[in-house]
């Protein structure tokens, strides 16, 4: 037998998945950390726990699974993006890695918008400068530890740290790269602009590949930790949004992942860069080879109901919370919730935006407010695709819902109406590490490519049809919604200054 294994360094956990060579998924093991927040708003984690993750989840899954080592022919990497881990001549890490989560960069990101300008910088990296993006966090250490800076001679992701102690190669894939704001996303390759505008060497960065390129191959001591076999290849794999969609499918333009999750992202594969002059979106390479996607994150999507049941209604189950709201008519009786719980990506790059509940009345009762959540999140999350359908992408097929937020009959509802669109499910509900484990297997030829990769392995199961009538009744109390924002902005800029 043949397997592929993929390997998720998640903030949360570091996961390990093995799949057969059907696509069918045979183990899953986890092990869990924690991040530290020395500072308000800063979030960082030791490079160490990811790679005992990994060598942990990889010996559980294994055993668990009576899977020899030597059966495993390829692994693929995903993980938390944006992250930077610094280290020294030797290999040895300077300093914890500074999580995408990290806020600390504000000033940093204005130094990159004079230094390189900001239609400039869009144009090439197909991103505004957003603090959780690495380039500003290299230009922080730079400022606030130069001790650190001086020893620095190689700049990685959180996953390639793990691909480096797996194969010894400094190696990172195109669409974690596109979340430095240093790849020039139309080349596909770091762009010696940017890093020049920013005086940033382009020694300090590894070599750039496509997601089932093979970027190594497991050296002897990494066998002994995991009981793999040396010599296993190690393909360069995706962040985790773009393994993500490769896990459900999204891999040709029309198919668009929407995954809830703590966050919500909204992610539609194109086949040429599309740059959204205004920078609202996220604009990076796809793990698929030669594909390219547009992003838009929501910080709090199902983060804003888990945190809205454990604040106001502890010990309560999801169906004992959810299924009251299911008589409320659409529109929550006029009661609006913003979900900028922890400030927001898209479409507003703000980390003082704050969440509210806008037109609570005597006659509101909880099963109003839970409603109101659930289609707060659903209108974010409409202006993720209505910039997408303003910026000019028009073909949008099929809507691919996956993440624990899916499995709510309501929500898939509600969003399939205030989205106006269908939602399909699919099934396969591993995500990003069943996206690395098919980019794994792509890389060594189990299939010819990715696309043949998915359609081998993951079918539509269900789907959530829109009702018209219901989402005309949407459409005034969206417009609400989005007015919302604009007309609070100063109000949160004045309590985050309080
Ligand atoms: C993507 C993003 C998150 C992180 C953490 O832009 O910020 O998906 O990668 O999971």
């Amino acid at each position: 037998m043949s397997y592929f294994v993929g390997i998720d360094v998640s903030t949360t956990a570091t996961k390990a998945l093995v799949i057969d060579e059907q696509g069918a998924v045979i183990q899953t093991a986890s092990t869990e950390y924690d991040f530290d927040t020395p500072h308000p708003q800063w979030s960082e984690q030791a490079p160490s726990l990811w790679w005992h993750g990994t060598t942990k989840s990889i010996r559980k899954a294994l055993a668990e699974a009576d899977i020899p080592g030597k059966e495993v022919t390829a692994i693929g990497l995903t993980g938390q993006m944006h992250g930077l881990v610094l280290l020294d001549a030797a290999g040895n890490v300077l300093r914890p890695a500074i999580l995408w989560n990290d806020q600390r960069t504000s000033a940093e990101c204005d130094e990159i918008i004079e230094r390189v300008g900001r239609a400039e910088l869009i144009a090439c990296t197909g991103n505004d400068a957003l603090t959780g993006f690495t380039a500003p966090k290299i230009l922080w250490v730079r400022r606030r530890e130069p001790a650190i800076f001086d020893k620095i001679r190689q700049v990685l992701l959180p996953k390639d740290y793990v691909r480096f102690r797996l194969t010894g190669a400094y190696a990172t894939d195109r669409a974690g790269a596109a979340g430095t704001l240093l790849l020039d996303v139309r080349k596909r390759d770091w762009s010696g602009e940017v890093l020049a505008k920013l005086d940033i060497p382009s020694e300090w960065l590894p070599p750039t590949h496509e997601g089932p390129d093979i970027t190594g191959t497991l050296s002897a001591e990494a066998a002994e930790a995991t009981g793999l076999a040396a010599g296993t290849p190690v393909v360069a794999g995706g962040g985790d949004q773009s393994a993500q969609a490769v896990g459900v499918g999204a891999v040709r333009e029309g198919i668009v992942a929407l995954t809830l999750g703590t966050s919500g992202v909204v992610f539609a594969s194109v086949n040429k860069p599309f740059i959204d002059p205004d920078g609202r979106l996220h604009s990076f390479c796809h793990a698929a080879p030669d594909t390219w996607h547009l992003m838009g994150v929501m910080l709090s999507a199902a983060g804003s109901l888990r945190w809205y049941r454990d604040t106001l209604f502890p010990n309560t189950s999801w169906d004992d919370l959810l299924d009251p709201a299911r008589d409320v008519q659409p529109g929550a009786q006029g009661l609006l919730f913003l979900p900028y719980l922890t400030g927001e990506r898209t479409p507003h790059a703000d980390p003082m935006a704050c969440g509210a509940f806008v037109g609570l009345t005597v006659r509101h009762e909880s099963k109003h407010m839970t409603r109101s959540v659930l289609e707060g999140v659903a209108f974010g999350l409409r202006d993720s695709f209505e910039i997408m359908r303003s910026a000019g992408l028009t073909s949008i097929d099929q809507v691919r819902i996956s993440g624990g937020g899916a499995r709510s009959t309501l929500w898939r509802n509600i969003l399939a109406d205030v989205l106006e669109t269908e939602l399909v499910t699919v099934n396969t509900t591993e995500g990003a590490a069943f996206g690395a484990a098919l980019l794994a297997g792509t890389g060594v030829g189990a299939w010819r490519d990715v696309h043949e990769a998915c359609s081998a392995t993951i079918r539509v199961t269900g789907n959530t049809p829109r009702d018209p009538e219901t989402a005309a009744r949407y459409r005034p109390f969206y417009r609400v919604y989005r007015d919302l924002y604009p007309a609070l902005h100063a109000s949160f800029r004045t309590i985050a200054d309080s």
